[in-house]
C-alpha cells in the first residue's frame, strides 16, 4: 500500500537494518529476494535470540538443496558488521541473530541525544488525509462515535510524528434527516426563554422530544435502541404522522426552501459547539470539518459528470452506478427516483474535492465495520470514475459491547451519551485516586501534596486516558466489551498503569536530585551487562520498528502492546538492577538514562495515542 511504501527506505531501526543486510546477502539467490527479506522478523523467544530469519527453509524448497546448507551460505554473505553477533543456525535451517552489546548501548546514546527517539521523519512524506469522527450531529454524540474518534485522532498523530503531512477532515453529517426532525421540533414545541438562555440544550431537549414522540414508529433505530414497551396502534400511527412531517421538513430543507436554510443556518452553531466542548475534553482537532452540507452545492455536477463519462446510467427512474460487470449485484444509486442524492453521491464529491484541493496519496475513512460495502462501493464508483491513483482505504472497526456483549447501551435501553460517558470515566479516576492515595498514606508511602487544580489534572488525564487506551489496546478490527473496573486497573495493560510507571520514573530523579537535562544534552555512555538492562534496552530500540508497523496497518494496538512489553521489561529491570545505589557512578549515570528513555518513550507513546502523562501522583 502506498503508505506503507516510504517507511521502508526511512527506516534506520535494528530490524530494518538487519533485513538491509539480508537483502544484500540473499542477491543472486533468488529472482526476487523481498518475500524473504520479510522472513526476517523479531525472536518469539528471547532465547533464539533477537531476531529471527527462517527464510532458509522455504528457499532451499524453491531451490531443491537442504536447508540448513542455504542457511550456512546465506550466513556466510552476511555482513555482520559492527551490528551482529555471530550468528546460530538452529533446528531445520533458522538463523538466530543477536545485535552486538556495544552496537545496542551506542544506539540507546544516539536515542537519547535525540529529540524524536531515534525515531526518522520519513524522507518522502506522504499526504493523507483522514476522514474520522464524523458524527451525524443535532443529536447527540453517543458511544457509537467513541472509535472512530479516538482511533482517526491516534493515527492523525502517528502519521504527523512521521513525518507526514496529515489532513484531518470530520465530515460531519450535518444535512440528514435529524436536521428534518429537529426542524419539526423547533416549529412546534420550541421554548422562546429556554432558547433564549441556553441554545445549545434547547436543540438537545427538542431533538429528544421529537425522537421519543417517533420511537413508536422506529425510524431512528440507529440510536434509540430496544423499545421498552409495546406501542398501541393509535401510538404508532401518531409516531408515523411525527416522522412524515419530520421526512417533509428534511425534503424543504434539501430543495432549499429560505425558511429551513435560514433555520438550519441557526442550528448549526449550536449543535457545533456541543460536540466541539467534547473534541476539546478529549483533546482531539481537525485541520477541517467539512460536513455533507458543505458538498451539497457539488452533487448536481458530480451526478452530470458521472452521466457523461458514462459511468453512471438511468435505471428504473434513478440515476445508479452498476459496479459488477455481470449485474447481479444492486448498483449504487447516484440519485434516487425522487430526485434525491445519497450517501454516495455526497460521498463521491467528497473524493472529488479532496483529490483536487489536497492532491492526497491516500484518503482514510475511520469508520463503523457495518459501513464495508458502502466504502467497497465507493471506492470501486470513485476508481472508475478517474480516482484510481490515491489510496482509499477503510479503516473499519468492532462495535463497543456492554458486559452482555451486546452493543453498549443505557440501563434505559438507549444510547450511551459521550459527554455522560466521559463524565463518569472522571469522577470514577477521581474515586480511585482518592482510594490508592488512602491506602498509600496508610502503608507510609509518600504521596506528594496536590492543589485542587492538580487533583482535576489528574483526573481528567487518568479518566479519559482509561477510556482511549481501553479502546486503542484493542485490535481495531474486533469488538470489545467495555469495562469500568478493567480500564482503571492499576495493574495490566491499561492507561492508568502506564501512567503510574511514568509518573514513579519521575520520581526517582526527584529523589536522586537528578538533572534530567544532563542526560539528553549529553548522555553518558550506557552499560549494557544485566540481561535485565539488555532486555528492557532492546524494547526500547523497538521504538520505531514498532511506530512504522501502527502506520502501516493502522493498528494502535501495536502501540499499546509495545507499551506493555516496555512496562514489563522496565519493571524486571528496576527490580533486578538497583539504580541510584548502582555499585557505580558509571552504572548509576547508564541506569538513570535507561530510566529517562523508558520514561520519555511511555511519554511519546502515550501522547501520540492522545493520552496524557502526569509528572507527579
Ligand atoms: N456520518 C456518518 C455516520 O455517522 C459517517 C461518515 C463517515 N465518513 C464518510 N465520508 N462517509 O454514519
Amino acid at each position: 500500500m502506498i503508505v506503507q511504501e516510504s517507511f521502508d527506505t526511512d527506516a534506520m531501526h535494528p530490524l530494518s537494518r538487519i533485513q538491509q543486510r539480508f537483502r544484500d546477502a540473499l542477491q543472486g539467490m533468488a529472482a526476487d529476494v523481498e518475500p524473504y527479506v520479510a522472513m526476517v522478523k523479531p525472536a518469539q523467544d528471547a532465547r533464539h535470540g533477537d531476531y529471527q530469519a527462517n527464510c532458509a527453509m522455504s528457499l532451499a524448497k524453491t531451490l531443491g538443496k537442504k536447508p540448513r546448507d542455504i542457511a550456512q551460505q546465506i550466513v556466510g554473505k552476511l555482513d555482520l558488521g559492527d551490528l551482529l553477533q555471530a550468528p546460530e543456525i538452529a533446528g531445520p535451517g533458522f538463523i538466530n541473530l543477536r545485535l552486538r552489546d556495544d552496537w545496542i548501548a551506542a544506539r540507546l546514546r544516539d536515542m537519547a541525544a535525540d529529540e524524536r527517539l531515534g525515531v526518522a521523519a520519513a524522507q518522502a512524506p506522504r499526504t493523507i488525509v483522514i476522514d474520522f469522527s464524523s458524527p451525524n450531529v443535532a443529536k447527540p454524540m453517543h458511544v457509537g462515535h467513541l472509535r472512530s474518534t479516538i482511533i482517526g485522532d491516534a493515527l492523525a498523530r502517528l502519521f504527523r510524528f512521521l513525518g507526514h503531512r496529515v489532513i484531518a477532515d470530520n465530515h460531519l453529517g450535518d444535512w440528514g434527516t435529524q436536521f428534518g426532525m429537529l426542524l419539526h421540533a423547533f416549529k412546534n414545541f420550541r421554548d422562546e426563554q429556554a432558547l433564549k438562555s441556553d441554545p445549545v440544550r434547547e436543540m438537545l431537549r427538542l431533538y429528544l422530544k421529537v425522537r421519543e414522540l417517533m420511537r413508536a414508529a422506529e425510524v431512528d433505530e440507529d440510536d434509540a435502541g430496544p423499545s421498552a414497551r409495546t406501542y398501541s396502534a393509535d401510538e404508532i400511527a401518531q409516531a408515523r404522522q411525527v416522522a412524515d412531517a419530520a421526512r417533509t421538513e428534511t425534503a424543504r430543507l434539501h430543495a432549499g426552501d429560505a425558511e429551513n436554510v435560514a433555520l438550519w443556518e441557526q442550528f448549526m452553531p449550536w449543535c457545533l459547539e456541543e460536540i466541539d466542548r467534547i473534541y476539546r475534553r478529549l483533546d482531539v482537532r481537525f485541520d477541517h470539518t467539512h460536513g455533507e452540507s458543505f458538498y451539497n452545492p457539488m452533487l448536481d455536477g458530480v451526478v452530470r459528470d458521472l452521466l457523461d463519462k458514462k459511468i453512471a446510467e438511468e435505471s428504473q427512474g434513478a440515476i445508479a452506478i452498476f459496479l459488477d460487470p455481470e449485474r447481479k449485484q444492486p448498483p449504487a444509486l447516484v440519485r434516487k427516483k425522487d430526485g434525491a442524492f445519497t450517501y454516495t453521491t455526497s460521498d463521491l464529491a467528497t473524493i472529488r474535492y479532496r483529490a483536487d484541493t489536497w492532491q492526497p496519496d491516500a484518503m482514510l475513512y475511520v469508520v463503523d465495520a457495518r459501513q464495508a460495502l458502502h466504502f467497497k462501493n465507493l471506492f470501486t464508483a470513485a476508481r472508475k470514475w478517474g480516482y484510481d491513483k490515491v489510496a482509499l482505504e477503510h479503516v473499519s472497526f468492532g462495535s463497543v459491547l456492554g458486559e452482555d456483549r451486546k452493543p453498549l447501551k443505557t440501563r434505559e435501553g438507549g444510547a450511551v451519551e459521550l459527554g455522560s460517558l466521559i463524565e463518569e470515566a472522571v469522577a470514577r479516576a477521581g474515586q480511585m485516586y482518592e482510594q490508592i492515595r488512602a491506602e498509600r498514606i496508610e502503608r507510609g508511602d509518600e504521596v506528594p501534596e496536590l492543589t485542587a487544580e492538580e487533583r482535576k489534572q489528574i483526573e481528567e488525564a487518568v479518566g479519559i486516558g482509561a477510556v482511549k487506551y481501553a479502546d486503542l489496546c484493542q485490535n481495531r478490527a474486533t469488538d470489545y466489551v467495555f469495562s469500568w473496573s478493567k480500564m482503571l486497573a492499576m495493574t495490566g495493560n491499561t492507561a492508568t498503569y502506564m501512567q503510574y510507571a511514568y509518573a514513579r520514573n519521575r520520581s526517582i530523579f526527584r529523589k536522586g536530585d537528578v538533572d534530567v537535562s544532563r542526560f539528553r544534552a549529553s548522555p553518558p555512555p550506557v552499560v549494557v551487562a544485566h540481561p535485565a538492562e539488555r532486555a528492557l534496552a532492546m524494547e526500547l530500540l523497538r521504538l520505531e520498528e514498532t511506530l512504522h508497523s501502527a502506520a502501516a496497518e493502522y493498528q494502535p494496538s501495536d502501540i499499546t502492546n509495545y507499551l506493555w512489553n516496555l512496562s514489563k521489561s522496565y519493571s524486571s529491570f528496576f527490580d533486578k538492577c538497583p539504580v541510584l545505589k548502582a555499585d557505580t557512578p558509571e552504572l548509576r549515570d547508564s541506569r538513570l538514562l535507561l530510566c529517562d528513555l523508558t520514561a520519555r518513550t511511555i511519554q511519546q507513546c502515550l501522547g501520540l495515542l492522545g493520552i496524557r502523562t502526569i509528572e507527579m501522583m
